[in-house]
Protein backbone atom coordinates (compact mmCIF):
# COMPACT_ATOMS: atom_id res chain seq x y z
CA UNK A 1 0.00 0.00 0.00
CA UNK A 2 1.25 3.74 -0.97
CA UNK A 3 2.54 5.68 2.05
CA UNK A 4 2.48 8.86 0.37
CA UNK A 5 0.32 11.25 1.50
CA UNK A 6 0.40 14.46 0.64
CA UNK A 7 -2.54 16.33 2.48
CA UNK A 8 -4.22 14.84 5.13
CA UNK A 9 -7.57 16.97 5.06
CA UNK A 10 -10.12 17.74 3.02
CA UNK A 11 -11.60 21.29 1.21
CA UNK A 12 -14.70 20.68 3.46
CA UNK A 13 -12.87 20.64 6.68
CA UNK A 14 -12.23 24.00 6.55
CA UNK A 15 -16.01 24.90 6.48
CA UNK A 16 -17.54 23.71 9.34
CA UNK A 17 -21.08 22.53 9.05
CA UNK A 18 -23.38 22.85 5.63
CA UNK A 19 -22.73 25.99 3.59
CA UNK A 20 -25.47 28.59 3.04
CA UNK A 21 -28.36 27.61 1.38
CA UNK A 22 -31.14 30.91 1.34
CA UNK A 23 -34.32 28.02 2.21
CA UNK A 24 -32.18 24.88 3.78
CA UNK A 25 -29.45 26.67 5.89
CA UNK A 26 -30.13 30.48 5.84
CA UNK A 27 -27.52 30.08 8.80
CA UNK A 28 -25.02 28.55 6.80
CA UNK A 29 -21.29 29.52 5.79
CA UNK A 30 -21.39 31.61 2.72
CA UNK A 31 -18.82 29.83 0.28
CA UNK A 32 -17.13 32.86 -1.70
CA UNK A 33 -14.09 30.82 -1.78
CA UNK A 34 -14.68 28.74 -4.72
CA UNK A 35 -14.70 29.33 -8.04
CA UNK A 36 -18.01 29.04 -9.43
CA UNK A 37 -20.46 31.14 -11.63
CA UNK A 38 -24.01 31.37 -10.93
CA UNK A 39 -24.33 34.90 -13.21
CA UNK A 40 -26.34 32.38 -15.62
CA UNK A 41 -27.36 29.41 -14.02
CA UNK A 42 -31.61 30.42 -14.51
CA UNK A 43 -30.58 31.01 -18.23
CA UNK A 44 -28.51 27.91 -18.25
CA UNK A 45 -31.10 25.43 -16.45
CA UNK A 46 -33.93 26.71 -18.61
CA UNK A 47 -32.11 25.93 -21.63
CA UNK A 48 -31.01 22.37 -20.29
CA UNK A 49 -34.71 21.75 -19.30
CA UNK A 50 -36.49 22.64 -22.95
CA UNK A 51 -33.65 21.15 -24.88
CA UNK A 52 -32.46 18.07 -22.87
CA UNK A 53 -34.17 14.69 -22.03
CA UNK A 54 -32.98 11.86 -20.26
CA UNK A 55 -32.53 9.02 -22.54
CA UNK A 56 -32.05 5.06 -22.04
CA UNK A 57 -28.78 5.91 -23.64
CA UNK A 58 -27.88 8.79 -20.95
CA UNK A 59 -28.17 5.66 -18.21
CA UNK A 60 -25.33 3.51 -20.33
CA UNK A 61 -21.81 3.23 -20.57
CA UNK A 62 -20.24 6.52 -22.60
CA UNK A 63 -19.23 4.39 -25.58
CA UNK A 64 -22.90 3.32 -26.28
CA UNK A 65 -23.57 7.40 -26.79
CA UNK A 66 -20.09 7.94 -29.26
CA UNK A 67 -21.32 5.06 -31.16
CA UNK A 68 -24.59 5.90 -31.34
CA UNK A 69 -26.44 8.90 -33.19
CA UNK A 70 -26.98 11.02 -30.20
CA UNK A 71 -24.63 14.45 -29.68
CA UNK A 72 -21.77 14.10 -27.97
CA UNK A 73 -19.21 16.35 -26.79
CA UNK A 74 -16.47 14.98 -28.51
CA UNK A 75 -17.50 17.04 -31.53
CA UNK A 76 -19.03 19.62 -29.84
CA UNK A 77 -15.72 20.80 -27.77
CA UNK A 78 -14.10 20.21 -30.79
CA UNK A 79 -16.50 23.25 -32.41
CA UNK A 80 -16.64 25.09 -29.26
CA UNK A 81 -13.08 25.55 -29.11
CA UNK A 82 -11.89 25.93 -32.65
CA UNK A 83 -14.81 28.79 -32.62
CA UNK A 84 -13.77 30.84 -29.45
CA UNK A 85 -10.05 30.36 -29.08
CA UNK A 86 -9.13 30.31 -32.81
CA UNK A 87 -6.57 28.20 -33.22
CA UNK A 88 -4.55 28.69 -36.07
CA UNK A 89 -5.38 25.21 -37.31
CA UNK A 90 -8.54 24.17 -36.53
CA UNK A 91 -8.50 21.40 -34.40
CA UNK A 92 -9.00 18.05 -35.46
CA UNK A 93 -10.29 15.31 -33.68
CA UNK A 94 -7.17 13.05 -32.98
CA UNK A 95 -5.82 16.34 -31.61
CA UNK A 96 -7.92 16.97 -28.52
CA UNK A 97 -9.25 14.60 -25.72
CA UNK A 98 -12.72 15.60 -23.48
CA UNK A 99 -12.08 14.17 -20.11
CA UNK A 100 -14.02 14.70 -16.37
CA UNK A 101 -12.89 18.22 -15.64
CA UNK A 102 -9.34 19.81 -15.55
CA UNK A 103 -7.95 18.53 -12.89
CA UNK A 104 -8.66 15.26 -14.13
CA UNK A 105 -6.73 15.76 -17.50
CA UNK A 106 -4.26 17.72 -15.44
CA UNK A 107 -3.36 14.65 -13.51
CA UNK A 108 -3.05 12.26 -16.10
CA UNK A 109 -0.67 14.93 -18.09
CA UNK A 110 1.29 15.05 -15.11
CA UNK A 111 1.57 11.26 -14.87
CA UNK A 112 2.41 10.67 -18.71
CA UNK A 113 5.35 13.20 -18.73
CA UNK A 114 6.58 12.96 -14.62
CA UNK A 115 8.41 10.24 -13.02
CA UNK A 116 8.18 9.95 -9.15
CA UNK A 117 9.91 12.84 -7.44
CA UNK A 118 10.43 14.75 -10.77
CA UNK A 119 8.69 18.51 -10.45
CA UNK A 120 6.69 20.86 -11.98
CA UNK A 121 7.05 24.55 -11.85
CA UNK A 122 4.94 27.26 -11.71
CA UNK A 123 5.35 31.25 -10.48
CA UNK A 124 3.55 32.22 -7.68
CA UNK A 125 0.40 33.08 -6.57
CA UNK A 126 -1.15 30.01 -8.21
CA UNK A 127 -3.84 28.35 -8.59
CA UNK A 128 -4.34 26.12 -5.16
CA UNK A 129 -2.92 25.70 -1.83
CA UNK A 130 -3.29 22.18 -0.93
CA UNK A 131 -6.50 20.92 -3.49
CA UNK A 132 -5.61 21.68 -7.33
CA UNK A 133 -2.52 22.12 -9.08
CA UNK A 134 -0.69 20.67 -5.72
CA UNK A 135 -3.02 17.92 -5.11
CA UNK A 136 -3.60 16.89 -8.83
CA UNK A 137 0.33 16.92 -9.48
CA UNK A 138 1.15 14.47 -6.12
CA UNK A 139 -1.37 12.18 -6.96
CA UNK A 140 -1.09 9.99 -8.27
CA UNK A 141 1.85 11.04 -10.06
CA UNK A 142 3.86 11.94 -6.86
CA UNK A 143 5.56 14.78 -8.82
CA UNK A 144 6.26 17.55 -6.61
CA UNK A 145 4.79 21.27 -7.47
CA UNK A 146 7.75 23.81 -7.28
CA UNK A 147 7.13 27.17 -6.45
CA UNK A 148 9.50 29.72 -8.42
CA UNK A 149 9.08 33.03 -5.62
CA UNK A 150 8.61 36.18 -7.73
CA UNK A 151 9.66 38.92 -5.71
CA UNK A 152 6.63 41.63 -4.99
CA UNK A 153 7.76 44.38 -7.09
CA UNK A 154 7.78 41.90 -10.05
CA UNK A 155 4.77 41.13 -12.29
CA UNK A 156 4.13 37.99 -12.20
CA UNK A 157 2.77 37.96 -15.72
CA UNK A 158 5.34 39.93 -16.98
CA UNK A 159 8.89 39.05 -18.97
CA UNK A 160 10.67 40.17 -15.93
CA UNK A 161 9.20 37.01 -14.25
CA UNK A 162 11.13 34.67 -16.88
CA UNK A 163 14.58 34.91 -14.86
CA UNK A 164 13.00 33.84 -12.07
CA UNK A 165 11.36 30.91 -13.11
CA UNK A 166 14.68 30.29 -14.66
CA UNK A 167 15.98 29.86 -11.54
CA UNK A 168 13.79 27.75 -10.04
CA UNK A 169 13.92 25.18 -12.58
CA UNK A 170 18.20 25.54 -12.17
CA UNK A 171 17.94 25.02 -8.32
CA UNK A 172 15.39 22.23 -8.62
CA UNK A 173 17.33 20.66 -11.03
CA UNK A 174 20.56 20.79 -8.83
CA UNK A 175 18.74 19.37 -6.14
CA UNK A 176 17.53 16.69 -7.42
CA UNK A 177 14.24 16.94 -8.42
CA UNK A 178 13.80 17.29 -12.14
CA UNK A 179 11.45 19.43 -13.65
CA UNK A 180 9.69 18.17 -15.99
CA UNK A 181 6.45 20.97 -17.19
CA UNK A 182 6.37 24.59 -16.54
CA UNK A 183 2.54 25.50 -16.26
CA UNK A 184 1.32 28.52 -17.17
CA UNK A 185 -2.44 29.58 -16.47
CA UNK A 186 -3.99 32.09 -19.21
CA UNK A 187 -6.17 34.17 -18.00
CA UNK A 188 -4.58 33.78 -14.48
CA UNK A 189 -6.06 31.93 -11.64
CA UNK A 190 -5.54 34.22 -9.11
CA UNK A 191 -4.43 37.28 -10.69
CA UNK A 192 -7.64 37.53 -12.74
CA UNK A 193 -5.99 38.71 -16.31
CA UNK A 194 -4.49 37.90 -19.36
CA UNK A 195 -0.89 37.10 -20.33
CA UNK A 196 1.05 39.60 -22.86
CA UNK A 197 1.90 37.39 -25.86
CA UNK A 198 5.36 38.31 -25.12
CA UNK A 199 5.48 36.32 -21.84
CA UNK A 200 4.10 33.35 -23.54
CA UNK A 201 6.41 33.67 -26.17
CA UNK A 202 8.84 33.72 -23.43
CA UNK A 203 7.54 30.54 -21.58
CA UNK A 204 7.64 28.85 -24.86
CA UNK A 205 11.45 29.42 -24.83
CA UNK A 206 11.97 28.83 -21.83
CA UNK A 207 10.30 24.91 -21.88
CA UNK A 208 12.93 24.37 -25.33
CA UNK A 209 15.51 25.33 -22.75
CA UNK A 210 15.14 23.56 -20.36
CA UNK A 211 13.66 20.24 -21.99
CA UNK A 212 10.38 20.83 -20.74
CA UNK A 213 6.68 20.43 -21.42
CA UNK A 214 4.95 23.65 -21.35
CA UNK A 215 1.01 23.46 -20.39
CA UNK A 216 -0.98 26.53 -20.73
CA UNK A 217 -4.59 26.40 -19.19
CA UNK A 218 -6.99 28.41 -20.42
CA UNK A 219 -10.08 27.78 -18.96
CA UNK A 220 -11.31 31.63 -18.33
CA UNK A 221 -10.48 32.14 -21.94
CA UNK A 222 -13.84 33.14 -22.60
CA UNK A 223 -14.01 35.29 -20.17
CA UNK A 224 -12.32 38.49 -20.57
CA UNK A 225 -14.21 41.59 -19.40
CA UNK A 226 -13.72 45.30 -19.73
CA UNK A 227 -14.95 47.68 -16.70
CA UNK A 228 -14.66 50.74 -15.54
CA UNK A 229 -11.45 49.87 -13.41
CA UNK A 230 -9.91 47.95 -16.48
CA UNK A 231 -11.57 49.49 -19.33
CA UNK A 232 -9.68 48.17 -22.36
CA UNK A 233 -8.34 44.64 -20.73
CA UNK A 234 -5.19 42.64 -22.70
CA UNK A 235 -7.54 40.85 -24.68
CA UNK A 236 -6.67 36.53 -24.36
CA UNK A 237 -4.85 35.07 -27.01
CA UNK A 238 -5.04 30.97 -27.05
CA UNK A 239 -1.52 30.15 -27.30
CA UNK A 240 -3.47 27.43 -29.98
CA UNK A 241 -3.71 30.46 -32.41
CA UNK A 242 -0.14 31.69 -32.07
CA UNK A 243 2.58 30.69 -34.29
CA UNK A 244 5.37 29.56 -31.33
CA UNK A 245 7.29 27.42 -33.66
CA UNK A 246 8.34 30.33 -35.94
CA UNK A 247 8.38 33.21 -33.31
CA UNK A 248 10.43 30.94 -30.80
CA UNK A 249 12.68 28.14 -31.15
CA UNK A 250 10.34 25.70 -29.38
CA UNK A 251 9.26 22.78 -30.50
CA UNK A 252 5.06 23.02 -30.91
CA UNK A 253 5.09 19.16 -30.17
CA UNK A 254 6.01 20.66 -26.16
CA UNK A 255 2.72 22.81 -25.78
CA UNK A 256 -0.41 21.82 -24.78
CA UNK A 257 -3.81 23.34 -23.58
CA UNK A 258 -6.47 22.71 -21.27
CA UNK A 259 -9.63 24.27 -21.67
CA UNK A 260 -13.59 23.50 -21.10
CA UNK A 261 -16.67 25.35 -21.03
CA UNK A 262 -17.13 24.71 -16.83
CA UNK A 263 -16.48 28.07 -15.43
CA UNK A 264 -17.73 30.05 -18.55
CA UNK A 265 -20.98 28.34 -18.43
CA UNK A 266 -20.90 27.81 -14.78
CA UNK A 267 -21.51 24.20 -14.82
CA UNK A 268 -18.21 22.96 -12.67
CA UNK A 269 -20.12 20.04 -11.51
CA UNK A 270 -20.77 18.79 -14.50
CA UNK A 271 -16.66 18.36 -14.82
CA UNK A 272 -16.06 18.36 -18.50
CA UNK A 273 -12.91 19.58 -20.07
CA UNK A 274 -10.63 18.97 -22.89
CA UNK A 275 -7.01 18.23 -23.40
CA UNK A 276 -5.28 20.14 -26.93
CA UNK A 277 -2.15 18.84 -28.25
CA UNK A 278 -1.59 19.77 -31.77
CA UNK A 279 1.50 18.46 -32.62
CA UNK A 280 2.12 15.82 -30.31
CA UNK A 281 0.07 12.84 -31.19
CA UNK A 282 1.33 10.16 -28.77
CA UNK A 283 0.43 12.76 -25.60
CA UNK A 284 -3.15 12.66 -27.06
CA UNK A 285 -3.21 8.98 -27.10
CA UNK A 286 -1.87 8.30 -23.64
CA UNK A 287 -4.29 10.81 -22.19
CA UNK A 288 -6.80 9.11 -23.82
CA UNK A 289 -6.06 5.39 -23.20
CA UNK A 290 -5.62 6.30 -19.31
CA UNK A 291 -9.13 8.09 -19.07
CA UNK A 292 -10.91 4.70 -19.81
CA UNK A 293 -11.75 4.30 -16.38
CA UNK A 294 -12.70 7.72 -15.87
CA UNK A 295 -14.39 8.84 -18.31
CA UNK A 296 -16.83 11.94 -18.63
CA UNK A 297 -20.70 10.61 -17.19
CA UNK A 298 -23.19 10.30 -20.28
CA UNK A 299 -25.33 12.50 -19.01
CA UNK A 300 -23.19 15.40 -18.20
CA UNK A 301 -21.43 14.53 -21.70
CA UNK A 302 -25.11 14.56 -23.58
CA UNK A 303 -25.86 17.81 -21.80
CA UNK A 304 -22.98 19.45 -22.67
CA UNK A 305 -23.00 18.31 -26.33
CA UNK A 306 -26.84 20.18 -26.45
CA UNK A 307 -25.94 23.45 -25.29
CA UNK A 308 -22.69 23.98 -26.71
CA UNK A 309 -24.14 22.66 -30.38
CA UNK A 310 -26.65 25.65 -30.07
CA UNK A 311 -24.47 27.81 -31.78
CA UNK A 312 -26.67 30.50 -31.14
CA UNK A 313 -27.53 30.42 -27.81
CA UNK A 314 -23.68 29.39 -27.01
CA UNK A 315 -22.78 32.91 -28.76
CA UNK A 316 -25.39 34.90 -27.05
CA UNK A 317 -24.62 32.97 -23.77
CA UNK A 318 -20.46 33.98 -23.60
CA UNK A 319 -21.49 37.28 -24.46
CA UNK A 320 -24.13 37.65 -21.80
CA UNK A 321 -21.52 36.20 -19.38
CA UNK A 322 -19.28 38.76 -20.05
CA UNK A 323 -21.52 42.02 -19.78
CA UNK A 324 -22.80 40.16 -16.17
CA UNK A 325 -19.21 39.90 -15.42
CA UNK A 326 -18.44 43.06 -15.96
CA UNK A 327 -21.64 43.81 -13.64
CA UNK A 328 -20.99 41.88 -10.42
CA UNK A 329 -17.24 42.79 -10.79
CA UNK A 330 -17.84 46.75 -10.62
CA UNK A 331 -20.28 46.10 -8.01
CA UNK A 332 -17.81 44.36 -5.78
CA UNK A 333 -14.80 47.01 -6.79
CA UNK A 334 -17.46 49.32 -5.37
CA UNK A 335 -17.71 48.07 -1.96
CA UNK A 336 -13.78 47.78 -1.99
CA UNK A 337 -13.65 51.48 -2.87
CA UNK A 338 -16.21 52.63 -0.69
CA UNK A 339 -14.50 50.43 2.69
CA UNK A 340 -10.68 51.52 1.48
CA UNK A 341 -9.89 48.03 1.10
CA UNK A 342 -7.34 47.22 -1.70
CA UNK A 343 -7.38 44.95 -4.87
CA UNK A 344 -6.17 43.53 -8.00
CA UNK A 345 -7.72 45.00 -11.00
CA UNK A 346 -9.42 42.42 -12.08
CA UNK A 347 -10.39 41.80 -15.75
CA UNK A 348 -11.17 37.74 -16.46
CA UNK A 349 -12.65 34.73 -14.71
CA UNK A 350 -14.65 34.91 -11.34
CA UNK A 351 -12.68 36.09 -8.49
CA UNK A 352 -10.57 39.11 -7.17
CA UNK A 353 -7.57 39.26 -4.85
CA UNK A 354 -7.98 40.84 -2.12
CA UNK A 355 -5.63 42.68 0.06
CA UNK A 356 -7.31 42.38 3.81
CA UNK A 357 -3.56 43.74 5.42
CA UNK A 358 -5.33 46.84 7.24
CA UNK A 359 -8.00 45.22 8.62
CA UNK A 360 -6.61 42.32 9.77
CA UNK A 361 -4.10 44.32 11.33
CA UNK A 362 -6.69 45.68 13.32
CA UNK A 363 -8.14 42.52 14.02
CA UNK A 364 -4.84 40.47 14.94
CA UNK A 365 -3.53 43.47 16.44
CA UNK A 366 -0.19 45.79 15.49
CA UNK A 367 2.53 42.80 15.83
CA UNK A 368 0.85 39.92 14.77
CA UNK A 369 2.65 37.23 12.17
CA UNK A 370 1.04 37.25 8.51
CA UNK A 371 0.20 33.36 9.49
CA UNK A 372 -1.32 34.53 12.79
CA UNK A 373 -3.23 37.69 10.99
CA UNK A 374 -4.53 35.67 8.19
CA UNK A 375 -5.82 32.48 10.93
CA UNK A 376 -7.97 35.03 12.65
CA UNK A 377 -9.38 37.14 10.27
CA UNK A 378 -10.41 33.58 8.68
CA UNK A 379 -12.22 32.77 11.96
CA UNK A 380 -13.38 35.89 11.94
CA UNK A 381 -15.43 35.57 9.03
CA UNK A 382 -16.30 31.79 9.44
CA UNK A 383 -18.04 32.93 12.75
CA UNK A 384 -20.38 35.35 10.71
CA UNK A 385 -20.81 33.07 8.25
CA UNK A 386 -18.64 33.61 5.31
CA UNK A 387 -15.43 31.79 4.01
CA UNK A 388 -12.80 33.22 1.88
CA UNK A 389 -9.46 31.23 1.38
CA UNK A 390 -6.26 33.32 1.70
CA UNK A 391 -3.95 33.20 -0.58
CA UNK A 392 -0.93 32.72 1.91
CA UNK A 393 -0.99 28.91 0.99
CA UNK A 394 0.04 29.59 -2.70
CA UNK A 395 3.01 31.35 -1.94
CA UNK A 396 1.41 34.73 -2.72
CA UNK A 397 4.13 37.56 -2.42
CA UNK A 398 1.57 39.84 -0.80
CA UNK A 399 0.63 36.71 2.15
CA UNK A 400 -2.42 38.93 3.10
CA UNK A 401 -4.60 38.55 -0.06
CA UNK A 402 -7.57 36.36 -0.40
CA UNK A 403 -9.47 35.30 -3.63
CA UNK A 404 -13.10 36.23 -3.49
CA UNK A 405 -15.77 34.88 -5.74
CA UNK A 406 -18.01 37.32 -7.19
CA UNK A 407 -19.88 35.64 -9.52
CA UNK A 408 -22.61 34.16 -6.21
CA UNK A 409 -25.92 34.87 -7.23
CA UNK A 410 -26.61 38.63 -6.74
CA UNK A 411 -28.65 38.35 -3.63
CA UNK A 412 -26.42 35.66 -2.08
CA UNK A 413 -23.45 38.23 -2.90
CA UNK A 414 -25.30 40.82 -1.25
CA UNK A 415 -25.36 39.15 2.22
CA UNK A 416 -21.82 38.23 2.20
CA UNK A 417 -20.56 41.29 1.64
CA UNK A 418 -23.32 42.59 4.84
CA UNK A 419 -21.54 39.69 6.88
CA UNK A 420 -17.90 41.17 5.62
CA UNK A 421 -18.88 44.06 6.82
CA UNK A 422 -19.68 43.10 10.28
CA UNK A 423 -16.78 40.59 10.66
CA UNK A 424 -14.57 43.08 9.83
CA UNK A 425 -16.03 46.10 11.48
CA UNK A 426 -16.70 48.17 8.38
CA UNK A 427 -18.70 51.59 8.46
CA UNK A 428 -22.74 51.25 7.37
CA UNK A 429 -23.72 53.20 4.20
CA UNK A 430 -22.57 51.53 1.19
CA UNK A 431 -25.67 50.14 -1.49
CA UNK A 432 -25.37 48.37 -4.06
C1 LIG B 1 -7.23 27.54 -13.51
C2 LIG B 1 -8.07 26.34 -13.19
N1 LIG B 1 -7.74 25.16 -13.74
C3 LIG B 1 -8.46 24.04 -13.46
C4 LIG B 1 -9.52 24.08 -12.61
C5 LIG B 1 -10.23 22.79 -12.27
O1 LIG B 1 -11.18 22.53 -13.20
P1 LIG B 1 -12.15 21.25 -13.02
O2 LIG B 1 -13.15 21.61 -11.98
O3 LIG B 1 -12.72 21.12 -14.38
O4 LIG B 1 -11.30 20.11 -12.62
C6 LIG B 1 -9.91 25.29 -12.02
C7 LIG B 1 -11.04 25.35 -11.08
O5 LIG B 1 -11.22 26.29 -10.35
C8 LIG B 1 -9.15 26.45 -12.32
O6 LIG B 1 -9.45 27.63 -11.76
Amino acid sequence: MSTFILFTFEFDSFIPGKYYDAEHNPEGVINMATAENSLMTPELLQHIHSHFHLDPVHLKYRVSLLSGFYPNTEQALRTYINETFHPRELITSDQIVPGPGLGALYAQFIWHTCDEGEGVVITTPYYGEYSSFPRDSGYHARVKLVAAHIPRDVDPLSLAAIEYISAAVEASNASGTRIRVVILCNPHNPLARVYPKETILAYATLAEKFDLHLLVDEVYGNEVFPSTVVPNPTPFESVLSMDVGSLTDCDPSRIHVLAGPAKDFGVSGLKVGVFVSQQNGDMVKLIRASLGPIPISSASDSIMATVLNDSKFRTWFLEENRIRLTKAFERVAGWCDFHKISYEPASAGVFVLLDLDPILERLSGKGASDEVKVDNGVRIMLDNGVFLRATIGAHDQIPTRFRMTFTLPPDTMLLALRRLEKAFGLREGWSS
